[in-house]
């Protein structure tokens, strides 16, 4: 099955290097200037339900872009067809395809593909995590050594200051900090050992549910920013980090 989701994966990677006039095809969603959608994430989500379904039929599809199934099977896709699409739309070349694949709430499968670099991060419960085949794993690194991945949360500003507070915070704490665009793949640099720490304070399910998975199966843990178990389906905070710094959510400034 992992083999599978990887080759209809890198094959959606190959709609996202032939992308040309990307801007002429971009547009807002929900009135939000800042959260834009492409004719390629709607092309490359078309792809992933075509070959997914196909391949379990038996499963449900949560893809970010278009309508959403109602979600009453034991298996379920959880997609995002771009993560990173403002990355991709100003030629950043930092964005993913992201794919997990959860029985009854559970994530069994997760691949995340950087078609730029040829990256493919990957996993199965209980597998072990690889980048292109080859075993990773977390850092031990405490939090005074560690590299701090972001989001900045831009679609909801809601959650502005307390993303600025918690920056704050990490800031006095850590090394340094990188915000890098697409949450997936700041997720899976975590789990190669490349960065310590991720958080956001609000993500949808495909920005987080087939890290989630790779990152556990490299050593580390992804939970809410307090603490709690992040359910795959559902939107919420995330803190993702190696073992050694988890439990520095506890000292993180509240809502
Ligand atoms: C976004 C990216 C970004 C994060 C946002 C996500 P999208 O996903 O992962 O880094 O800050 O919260 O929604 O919209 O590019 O798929
Ligand atoms: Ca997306």
């Amino acid at each position: 099955m992992l083999q599978e989701i990887i080759a209809i994966v890198r094959e959606a990677g190959r709609i996202v290097l032939s992308a040309h006039d990307v801007e002429s095809v971009t547009r807002a969603k929900e009135h939000n200037a800042a959260n834009l959608v492409t004719a390629y994430d709607e092309a490359v989500q078309a792809h992933l339900r075509e070959k997914l379904t196909a391949l379990l039929p038996e499963a449900d599809f949560l893809g970010e872009e278009g309508e959403h199934d109602p979600l009453t099977r034991d298996w379920l896709f959880i997609v995002d067809p771009i993560d990173g699409t403002t990355n991709f739309v100003r030629h950043l070349n930092y964005s993913n395809i992201s794919v997990a694949l959860a029985y009854r709430g559970e994530v069994r499968y997760g691949v995340v593909y950087n078609p730029y670099v040829d990256e493919v991060f990957a996993a199965e419960k209980g597998r072990g995590a690889t980048l292109n085949g080859r075993p990773i794993h977390v850092t031990d690194h405490g939090l005074d050594r560690a590299i701090t991945l972001c989001g900045s949360t831009i679609y909801d500003r809601r959650y502005t200051d307390r993303s600025f507070a918690i920056m704050r915070h990490l800031y006095d704490r850590t090394m340094d900090f990188r915000r890098f665009g697409a949450a997936a793949l700041d997720v899976c640099q975590v789990a190669a050992g490349r960065a310590d720490v991720f958080f956001e304070c609000r993500l949808s399910p495909w920005d987080y549910a087939a890290g989630s998975l790779i990152l556990a199966e490299a050593g580390g843990v992804l939970t809410r920013l307090d603490g709690t178990a992040a359910d795959p389906r559902e939107g919420g905070s995330v803190w993702a980090t190696n073992a050694v710094c988890h439990d520095a959510w506890r000292e993180l400034p509240g809502e």
